[in-house]
């Protein structure tokens, strides 16, 4: 008679690639701290307080609209050059919106060829910021940021890197003897929540409250990703199937 056909697990291979394994994973465990520890480095403070928050992480992908030039000079130095107070609210609150051509053409042109070109023009000062047209504008109302290159960039680079990482430890995750439903479940669930994350980069850029989903996509891949590691490292070494 036939044996049903069985699938491999951590029991059927040798000690020598569950040496390997360990070491791989412990590797990778090691460098998913390292890549936390620089993530705090670079990006904690960018609100003025140190520690990373949510706040720094909306600033970096969705910048800030407090911290534009526009809107801290019409707050500061410019402000008395305008004729009427009530235009500064209508001036950060276009900045607020997102600074968008047609509010510029309806809104803004107005008041600053009033009370800005006739020194903001390049004939006049070439070294002011030129408020005779929306790119010269638009230049100093920008909130930062990330831009859309440098979100391509770091993508592609994440999607690439990431996925073999998570391919790898899936594969030796899928050696652990386990109900194959929730193992089916638990292969997925890394490679979503990596997938979220990235989109969720590209989304926060337009939206702030999606640095949130930044956040738990981010976290729900390192404890996914932490659970196959240390559950695959407890049955490489310390479980009995009773099966066999
Ligand atoms: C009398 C001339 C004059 C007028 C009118 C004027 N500015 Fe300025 N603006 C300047 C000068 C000079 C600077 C450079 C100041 C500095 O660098 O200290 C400047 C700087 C700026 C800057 C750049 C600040 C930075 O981050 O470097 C912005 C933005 C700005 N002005 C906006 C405006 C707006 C908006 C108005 C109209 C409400 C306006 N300015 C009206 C002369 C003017």
């Amino acid at each position: 008679m036939q044996a049903p056909h069985r699938y491999q697990r951590f029991c059927d291979i040798s000690t020598s690639e569950r040496i390997l394994n360990t070491v791989f994973l412990l590797t990778i465990g090691l460098a998913y701290l390292m890549a936390l520890i620089n993530m705090v480095y670079t990006h904690q403070g960018r609100d003025g307080k140190p520690g990373l928050s949510i706040e720094d992480i909306v600033i970096m992908y969705h910048g800030s609209n407090n911290q534009t030039r526009l809107g801290s000079a019409i707050n500061g130095i410019m402000e008395p050059n305008l004729k009427y107070k009530s235009d500064k609210e209508v001036i950060l609150k276009w900045i607020q919106e997102g600074a968008e051509e047609t509010g510029y053409q309806q809104d803004i042109a107005p008041i600053l060829n009033r009370d800005c070109t006739h020194c903001h023009n390049p004939g006049e000062n070439p070294s002011l910021p030129d408020l005779t047209h929306y790119a010269g504008v638009a230049e100093v109302a920008n909130a930062g940021g990330a831009t859309l290159p440098a979100l391509v960039r770091v993508s592609h680079i994440h999607l690439f890197g990431i996925a073999f990482i998570l391919y790898f430890i899936g594969k030796i995750f899928l050696l652990c003897d386990m109900n194959i439903y929730v193992k089916r479940i638990a292969v997925v669930i890394p490679f979503v929540a990596m997938l979220l994350d990235v989109l969720s980069w590209f989304i926060t850029k337009h939206v702030a409250q999606f640095a949130y989903v930044v956040v738990l996509s981010g976290a729900l891949m390192g404890l996914s990703m932490g659970v196959q590691i240390l559950l695959s490292l407890y049955q490489m070494w310390f479980y009995r199937n009773s099966r066999y």
